[in-house]
């Protein structure tokens, strides 16, 4: 068994490029035999939860991408700070992030039904996927094996999650650390087709925003002055946007035609205007006849992201409950 592992991993490489020798071990059937429910059981209690709040589906996908930007997807996002520890949660660019409780729920479910067996990291996975199903976008296979990360740093979330603020260059390279590439940026942005934000996240682009200009030039006008109704300060904490006005509970396009009429919500979507080949991506996909194309493309760079980083084999643990180590 373990030869044939070893002798299907240079072959795992080559057809994946990108994939390094941990995620190669990843496979879809990795509970066929220790928990063969584990993926209907998660998608019974998806269906529940964004049944009751479709609202759910953006936090659920955005919990997974910070878990993954941040020591890899090992849910280290989920872990709880401790005496003398602040976790990855409590960092600032985590304050805003929901979904903790349905996480706890669906955990428990599957303990009830194989205990032990399940990590953290690969629910999160199956819940961001199945997020993505329910608000009517695509569905993938995922491949399973994860385990889960003993160690959580709030320093760590603050340095190398992305900021609101970010131009190309930046963006780019907080991505390739991940070893995600432009297309990846341009592709997984779509993400913001759901969810809302706080004000804080992008009122700098309203207010006092440089010496030559009281707004971002970047931002059209227009919707500048909308925004200003609704987030009236910059410190205005309460406040909530849809980050794709009409249609943030549904996972489409529109997100891109937002984009391309210069009326995305933060300078990094703004700066996908800013680089050629993110600029040709944004306005192809905004004309409404590639949303296949597009659903491929999320795909396929969210099983790239759902990589990133993974613990495998012997390595980390299978957390009883999401928020604390064993
Ligand atoms: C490109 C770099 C990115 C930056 C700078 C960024 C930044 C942000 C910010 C500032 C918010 C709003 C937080 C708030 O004010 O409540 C947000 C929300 C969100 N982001 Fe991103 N993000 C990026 C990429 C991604 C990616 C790759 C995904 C997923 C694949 C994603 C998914 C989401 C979702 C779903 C929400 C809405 C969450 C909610 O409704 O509570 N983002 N993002």
């Amino acid at each position: 068994m373990r030869s044939s592992v070893v002798l299907l991993l240079p072959v795992a490489l080559l057809l994946f490029p990108g994939t390094t020798p941990a995620a190669a071990q990843l496979v879809e059937s990795f509970y066929s035999n220790t928990c063969p429910n584990v993926e209907a059981i998660v998608r019974e209690e998806m269906e529940k939860i964004i049944g009751a709040a479709p609202s759910l589906a953006g936090p659920l996908l955005r919990l997974h991408f910070h878990d993954c930007f941040v020591r890899g997807c090992d849910a280290s996002v989920l872990l709880n700070s401790t005496e003398g520890n602040l976790a990855e949660r409590d960092a600032k660019p985590n304050k805003s992030l929901r979904g903790f409780s349905s996480v706890d729920r669906v955990k428990a479910k599957i303990e009830a039904a194989c205990p032990n067996t399940v990590s953290c990291a690969d629910l999160l996975t199956i819940m961001a996927r199945d997020a993505i199903v329910l608000a009517k976008g695509p569905f993938w296979p995922v491949t399973l094996g994860r385990r889960d990360g003993t160690v959580s740093s709030a320093f760590e979330a603050a340095n190398e999650l992305p900021p609101s603020s970010g131009d190309i260059p930046q963006l780019t390279k907080i991505f390739a650390s991940k070893g995600l590439d432009l297309r990846d940026l341009v592709v997984l942005s779509g993400a913001h087709t759901l969810g809302t934000a706080h004000c804080p996240s992008y009122a700098d682009r309203l207010y006092n925003f440089s010496s030559s200009y009281a707004a971002d030039p970047m931002l059209d006008s227009e919707y500048a002055e909308k925004l200003k109704m609704r987030c009236k300060s910059v410190d205005d904490k309460a406040m909530l946007s849809e980050m794709d006005p009409g249609s943030y509970k549904t996972f489409d396009t529109s997100y891109y035609r937002h984009v391309s009429k210069r009326r995305g919500l933060f300078q990094s979507d703004a700066a996908l205007l800013t680089d050629a080949a993110t600029r040709d991506y944004v306005q192809r996909i905004a004309t409404g006849k590639f949303d296949d194309e597009f659903f491929r493309d999320f795909s396929e760079s969210m099983i790239k992201m759902g990589n990133v980083a993974v613990l495998t084999g012997a390595e980390g643990e299978i957390r009883k409950k999401c928020y604390v180590p064993n």
